[in-house]
């Protein structure tokens, strides 16, 4: 089933398109990347679907239906930075979000022992990290128990050990059932977080798919030699050989799917080549991802 669908959803401000025509198709239970650079339109797409921004035309759906008051339960966001009381702590800033999203106080204890914030709950907002910020927004967005979570750059801003703990944190977040919309302009986080994903680009969508059918696909071989064009003549007859790369003492050989590094070595090994070094690497993600968008240029 669709969690969301849109149709032709479309903005336009003034002279700039931020998001164009765009049909998504999000299945219960997926991790759905929305990745692009900045100004590509992610945050325009997540303001329409969540009510806050108006399409300049098209549609969108909600579990197959318009959008509606009763639906504002099943979908739980963080857009913006989110307005905490400084002064307050975890648990009465949560208290004040209970009131507001009308959800039992019960919630409370159940969300902060989820984002790992039972400890500091009575400890002053402001005294935060910007983890532990992001931790409590999270667990507001999860106070009504939504079946959508929509995550704005979740880890924006934060250290390396704060992003590794969003991350956990979203993940297991997924292994409650829960579908989360994450948009985001790291092609890094998307790959170790998501299921599926999209790119937008100046408002497009440009490319639609599963995350692991799309990335290091190919194997890519590092093969050293000091005899590099015998190497370079006789690594054509490989049979998975996809094309190579010269570089200075090496080659990089792009080889089909599965291809693993001691294939190479037996099939030069066999034309009595000798590497002195071969080594599978992974292809760079950011470069397939510049090749994905610039094949759209
Ligand atoms: N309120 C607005 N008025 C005019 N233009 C806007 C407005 N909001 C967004 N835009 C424009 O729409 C385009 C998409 O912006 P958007 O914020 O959706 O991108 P984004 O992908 O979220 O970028 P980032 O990665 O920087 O967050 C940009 O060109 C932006 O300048
Ligand atoms: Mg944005």
């Amino acid at each position: 089933m669709n969690v969301l669908s849109t149709r032709d959803l479309h903005k336009q401000y003034g002279r700039i398109t931020a998001v164009h025509k765009l049909n998504l198709n999000i299945a219960e239970g997926t991790v759905f990347g929305l990745l692009g650079p900045n100004g590509s339109g992610k945050t325009t797409t997540l303001g329409m679907i969540l009510g806050v921004t108006r399409p300049t035309s098209g549609e969108f759906l909600w579990f197959g239906e318009r959008a509606h008051h009763s639906q504002r339960k099943q979908v739980g966001a963080i857009l913006e930075k989110p307005n905490f009381y400084p002064t307050f702590s975890a648990y009465k800033n949560l208290q004040l979000a209970c009131k507001i999203k009308d959800v039992g106080e019960y919630r409370i204890a159940e969300v902060l022992e989820q984002v790992d914030l039972a400890e500091r709950q009575h400890d002053p907002f402001r005294t935060y990290s910007l983890g532990m910020k992001q931790r409590l927004a999270i667990a507001s967005a999860l106070l009504a128990d939504p079946r959508v979570l929509i995550l704005d750059e979740p880890t924006n801003g934060l250290d390396p050990k704060g992003i590794a703990e969003i991350r956990q944190l979203i993940i297991d977040i997924a292994e409650t059932g829960k579908t989360i919309i994450l948009a985001s302009h790291l092609l890094d986080e998307v790959q170790k977080v998501c299921s599926e994903f999209a790119i937008l680009r100046r408002g497009k969508l440009i490319h639609n798919g599963r995350v692991d059918a799309n990335f290091g696909r190919e194997a890519i071989i590092q093969v050293g030699s000091e005899n590099i064009p015998l190497l370079e003549r006789v690594i054509t007859e490989f049979p998975g050989y996809i094309s190579h790369l010269k570089l200075k003492d090496t080659l990089e050989v792009k080889c089909e799917t599965g291809t693993r590094a001691s294939d190479v070595n037996a099939f030069l090994f066999n034309a009595s080549i000798t590497a002195t070094h071969i080594s599978t690497i992974k292809k760079n993600l950011e470069k397939q991802f510049m090749e994905i968008v610039s094949n759209h240029e």
